[in-house]
């Protein structure tokens, strides 16, 4: 289960109000896409729910609990640039949130930990496409490479939700359309609830099972500060998309691809629709 629920919030930056009053539910392994004009609020949305930001006004619940304060192993998050360290080789970046969840302080695992999280950390590399990339630093990799690694990197910790700001926008037309691939799949094969921000609306469509559109309601420059924006669209993707399912319409585009190994053991696997 991983289901948001963001009731009535609100979020205030000194006098200038960026959102206002915006009520959303995002069930469990659904995928969302988040469009609207540079400005409106998309990436402070997204902040909050990673927990970068706290609300002014409302609660935002994960599974019915409040949001922890802090960033957590359960929600993975990736930019559109800087998501990966750059002194760190690949191998080191997925293995990081791992080493960091072990031992917060010195980041190192040992022993058969080590060993194990090692073994998943490649197997993770393989998965993204990343094979024989392993000893490289970010520095030497494509920005499609890097968006790949930076993917390995929020998988490794398992996160319930999975916050992507922009993350294949800088990439150019056809590794976006190869990263698409690897995204859906990614999505089918796991557990997560996905929420991404993007600019292009082609890219919410083809990934998404609803599209969610934020906008100022008044956009007046006088008004600009006095009105945030909220939410003013809402499509659900027909025909439907479900994780885990083949698209009744079109298998071969919507449906898993092949097993990725990423399943959690989780009961409540089966596939789970998308609430309006
Ligand atoms: N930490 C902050 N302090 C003050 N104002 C902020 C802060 N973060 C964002 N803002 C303001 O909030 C508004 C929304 O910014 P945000 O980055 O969320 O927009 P966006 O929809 O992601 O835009 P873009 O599509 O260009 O990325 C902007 O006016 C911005 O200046
Ligand atoms: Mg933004």
């Amino acid at each position: 289960m991983s289901e948001l629920v963001i009731e009535k919030v609100w979020k205030e930056y000194g006098d200038q109000i960026v959102l206002e009053d915006v009520s959303l539910t995002v069930a469990s392994r659904a995928f969302v896409a988040l469009v609207g004009p540079s400005g409106c609020g998309k990436s402070t949305f997204l902040r909050m729910l990673l927990g970068q930001e706290r609300p002014t006004r409302g609660t935002i619940l994960l599974d019915g609990q409040a949001l922890p304060q802090e960033p957590g192993p359960d929600r993975g998050v990736v930019f559109q640039r800087y998501s990966v360290f750059p002194h760190l080789t690949v191998l080191g970046n997925v293995l990081l949130g791992r080493e960091l969840s072990a031992s917060r302080y010195k980041a190192k695992l040992f022993g058969t930990a080590r060993r194990n999280a090692i073994d998943e950390a490649r197997r993770l590399i393989a998965e993204v496409g990343l094979s024989g990339a392993e000893g490289k630093y970010p520095a030497q990799l494509s920005g499609g490479m890097q968006q790949r690694l930076a993917l390995a990197q929020a998988l490794i910790m398992k996160p319930k939700v999975l916050l992507l700001d922009e993350p294949f926008g800088a990439l150019d037309p056809g590794i976006r359309a190869e990263i698409h691939t690897l995204m859906k799949r990614l999505w089918h094969e796991t557990q997560m609830t996905v929420v991404m921000v993007t600019h292009d609306m082609r890219e919410a469509f083809t990934l998404a099972t609803r599209v969610v559109a934020f906008e100022r309601k008044r956009d007046r420059p006088e008004e600009k500060e006095r009105y945030g924006a909220t939410i003013t669209k809402d499509i659900s993707i027909w025909p439907p998309r479900l994780a885990g399912a083949p698209s009744v319409f079109s298998p071969d585009r919507d449906g898993p691809v092949i097993s990725l190994g990423l399943r959690r053991d989780d009961p409540a696997s089966s596939p789970s629709g998308e609430k309006p």
